[in-house]
């Protein structure tokens, strides 16, 4: 077995990660690598389309504050309100950073960053939309990966591309190292450090429908759990509006910032009657669950589980002309707008959108919740934010919390860019004043035992079976709506997959070279370890607030659930819930009106 040695660790190659190593490499002092499952530029934050928040004020007047506010609105008043005010001031500073890194971001006439309309950003708290979503056409995410992946080549950053992490290594109560096999050739290998940075994105794969990609398995979250780690708000996970229907490929809400609208079966808009004042640029969760309500009334296309989305020019300019706008498009600003959509509704529906509306269907998309954390992204491991020494998480598998339940639109990429960067800084002035820690004896035994055994798996269900039940049953019961009835079966049937998982799983694959069908049992491993902590805290939260929408419990309950929740996997298995307070700095909650 191979081990390494370096100062500072960051597992993931998305934003979150790359921002992280940029800075972390910057300290001359200390060794930097990053360790990943997928080669770096093809991290899920490459899927991010329409833009990343900041209120540059390069098309309309703008401030970080209205930003913040509207983050805190978004997130039905359950976000970190000082964390807020530390990504929304920082974001504009990051994305001119990312600007002078080269970005290529779409201009306006006079040359500075292009800005469109999102679903929640207004100007002076909620008086109308602002353009505020930074984009390079509807490839943003891209964009910054690439962006960032040069600029860590440039700082000369350590690459272990596509290497699985399997396990974290603490020692004297601090961190030591982790343990990642090599996919190439079924290598387990160590890597002795004194810091680890978790950037492993989300877990959307636990959905049936979803815009996440394979990778998305939440293994980074997973792994700090059965470590001790407590994970918070992991009841909401939020359902984008706007997915390829039966597939879940993401529809940027770009198109609705451009102008594209809802339309029901009876081609009606129908988000004037759920959010008079901004419409089909209401917040997600709340455009989530229209469209479900409008399907369940019926009003499906075809009376089927989907509804329109209309950017057809003709459609677009009817709206822009009733909205008092002198502004007009054509099939040009589309295509240079949103090219990568018309590409994928072309290859995948055989359908070109500015001719055609595009079938769309809520999909599952993004983890509010997460590995708890402070805003220089250490992660903390109780109600009063202890943190565990040498432990960082940042970007989606971090809850810092700044999407509290339920995230805007462009703020996940603004997420990881300014906490990865606080984290890379953070970690990096850590391992220069740390020792490294002694690594306890053996340190990859149970990480490799586990593999050994999923190897040697010769039971009579296969990886896929057990995967698809479990995706099944949490879109039916942990999805935009959600009862005690259907969460509790949920929990039951997670627990029985996981007994079957234990004892009954078959993996064809004995081999070590790209043993992919052994690493899909490992990750539905971890997949079903957050299932059951998903399931767990929404079946604990008594009201609706954000993506958490009990129809047994349809209000918002400050009184009794302006809190935070914090799932512990005990060392038996069982799971605990505790609580914190959410910090409150500028907004008192209010009933929230789109
Ligand atoms: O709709 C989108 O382009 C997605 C962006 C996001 O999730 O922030």
């Amino acid at each position: 077995m191979k081990t390494h040695q370096f100062d500072a660790l960051i597992v993931g190659a998305g934003g979150a990660g790359l921002m992280a190593a940029l800075y972390a490499s910057q300290e001359q002092r200390i060794k930097v690598a990053v360790v990943s499952k997928l080669y770096p530029t093809r991290s899920h934050t490459g899927a991010a389309q329409g833009g990343i928040g900041a209120a540059l004020g390069s098309e309309e007047e703008d401030r970080w504050e209205w930003h913040a506010f509207d983050t805190v609105k978004g997130s039905d008043y359950l976000a970190d309100q000082d964390a807020v005010e530390v990504m929304c001031r920082e974001a504009v500073d990051v994305v001119l950073e990312l600007e002078h890194m080269g970005l290529p971001f779409d201009r306006t006439p006079e040359g500075k960053i292009a800005q469109r309309r999102f679903g929640g950003h207004t100007r002076n708290h909620g008086e109308k939309p602002v353009r505020r979503a930074c984009h390079a056409a509807d490839r943003t995410g891209h964009m910054i990966l690439q962006t960032l992946y040069q600029q860590c080549i440039k700082n000369q950053v350590h690459f272990f591309d596509e290497f699985q992490v399997l396990d974290l290594i603490l020692s004297e109560g601090r961190v030591a190292g982790i343990v990642a096999v090599d996919i190439a050739t079924g290598e387990v290998h160590v890597f002795h450090t004194k810091a680890v940075l978790f950037a492993t994105g989300g877990w959307g794969k636990l959905w049936q429908i979803t815009s996440n990609a394979h990778a998305c398995t939440g293994d980074g979250t997973a792994i700090v759990f059965r470590r001790g780690v407590p994970l918070e708000d992991m009841e909401f996970f939020q359902f984008h509006p706007t997915g390829i229907r039966g597939m879940g490929i993401l529809i940027t809400e770009g198109v609705r910032g451009e102008g594209g609208v809802l339309i029901n079966n009876e081609g009606e808009r129908f988000m004037e009657r759920y959010a008079p004042t901004i419409k089909d640029l209401a917040s997600r969760d709340v455009i989530s669950r229209a469209i479900y309500l409008e399907i369940r009334d019926g009003r499906g296309i075809d009376g089927k589980n989907y509804v329109y989305l209309d950017v057809r020019p003709e459609t677009v300019n009817k709206h822009l002309a009733e909205a008092g706008e002198t502004r007009r498009i054509d099939r040009a600003y589309i295509e240079s707008k949103l090219p990568d959509i018309l590409d994928f509704c072309r290859t995948y529906l055989g359908i070109d959108p500015v001719e055609e509306p595009m079938p769309i269907q809520p999909t599952a998309h993004y983890a509010m919740g997460g590995i708890p954390t402070n805003v220089d992204a250490e992660v903390v491991i109780d109600a009063q934010k202890t943190p565990l020494p040498g432990l960082y998480a940042a970007g989606e598998c971090a809850c810092v919390s700044v999407h509290g339940a339920n995230r805007l639109g462009t703020n996940s990429l603004v997420d990881l860019v300014v906490f990865g960067r606080r984290g890379g800084r953070a970690m990096a002035e850590y391992a220069r004043n740390a020792e490294f820690p002694p690594l306890p004896e053996n340190p990859a035994a149970e990480a490799l035992a586990e593999l050994e055994q999923l190897r040697n798996a010769d039971g009579g269900t296969r990886v896929a079976e057990l995967r698809e039940a479990m995706q099944d049953m949490m879109m039916t019961c942990v999805g935009v709506f959600r009862d005690a009835a259907c969460i509790d079966s949920a929990i039951e049937k997670v627990r029985e997959l996981r007994a079957i998982y234990d004892t009954d799983l078959h993996v064809d694959d004995q081999g070590k070279v790209f043993n992919q069908d052994l690493l899909d049992a490992w990750e539905l491993g971890r997949m079903l370890d957050l299932a059951e902590a998903t399931a767990v805290s929404a079946l604990c939260r008594e009201e609706s607030r954000g993506a958490h929408s009990r129809e047994d419990f349809p209000k918002r309950d400050d009184a009794n659930w302006l809190k935070h929740t914090l799932v512990f996997r005990k060392p038996d298995g069982r799971l605990e819930i505790d609580f914190r307070p959410v910090v409150i700095t500028n907004y008192q909650p209010k009933e929230r009106v789109y």
